[in-house]
């Protein structure tokens, strides 16, 4: 096992792909050190989880700051101070000043519910089924100035099935986005990825020509790779 990953999590909801980490570090599957969850919300299930899993947890009320980039410039700081080398956004429903998180990039991921760079932004059940995809499923990528626009690491993928609504399928998908991240966050503690440049993913020392597929479970190179 590889020394702990000190990471922060930003999430603004519910908090499940948090659980998720946190279970796969508790089945020794995932060397963390969650040393952080902040939340721009209040009641995000994810600071009651942090609380309840003895994780300093942090609410920033972004009505009490001027500007997003004010907001931002804390937020950061203190996720500085907390000594965290990784932040995962897993669920955190805030748009990022580009100068703020600059300093971050190539150490900050996000998990997003598409195919990116198919359908950035909110909804992305609904456009997939509205646009009549075969196929589905959730992105982690690395954040970037650009929202959701950042280099693409890793991808798990479902079928769309014929009588899928948003909700089934939100929640199929969901169970993947649980493997999904736990498996990205595992590679990068082992140091198995970085980003080269700009947009270049580095997985075991060579460029990804497409992202990671999660395949049972694992991370496999994508079919451009091969
Ligand atoms: C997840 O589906 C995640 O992919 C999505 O929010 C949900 C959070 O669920 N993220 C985004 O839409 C970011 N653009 P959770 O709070 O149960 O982890």
């Amino acid at each position: 096992m590889p020394k702990p990953l000190r990471i922060a999590v930003l999430a603004s909801g519910r908090g499940s792909n948090l659980a998720a980490l946190l279970a796969a570090r508790d089945h020794h599957a995932l060397a963390i050190e969650p040393v952080l969850v902040a939340s721009d919300k209040a009641h995000a299930g994810a600071l009651q989880l942090a609380e309840a899993a003895g994780i300093p947890s942090l609410h920033l009320n972004p009505r009490r700051y001027d500007n997003r980039r004010d907001f931002d410039i804390d937020l950061f700081t203190r996720i500085g101070d907390s000594g965290a080398q990784l932040i995962v956004l897993a669920g955190f429903m805030r748009i990022l000043d580009g100068d703020a998180l600059r300093p971050w990039v190539g150490r900050m991921i996000n998990i997003h519910p598409s195919l990116l760079p198919k359908y950035r932004g909110l909804h992305t059940h609904r456009r997939a089924l509205e646009a009549g995809d075969a196929e589905h499923g959730a992105s982690v990528h690395y954040v970037t100035a650009e929202l959701d626009g950042g280099p693409v690491i890793a991808q798990a993928r479902i079928a769309v099935l014929p009588d899928d609504n948003e909700h089934t399928l939100a929640q199929r998908l969901l169970i993947q986005e649980h493997r999904l991240l736990p498996a990205v966050v595992s590679a990068l503690a082992e140091q198995r990825l970085a980003l080269a440049g700009a947009d270049t993913v580095m997985w075991d020392g060579t460029p990804l020509q497409a992202p990671l597929r999660l395949e049972d479970g694992l991370l496999e190179r994508g079919a451009r790779d091969e």
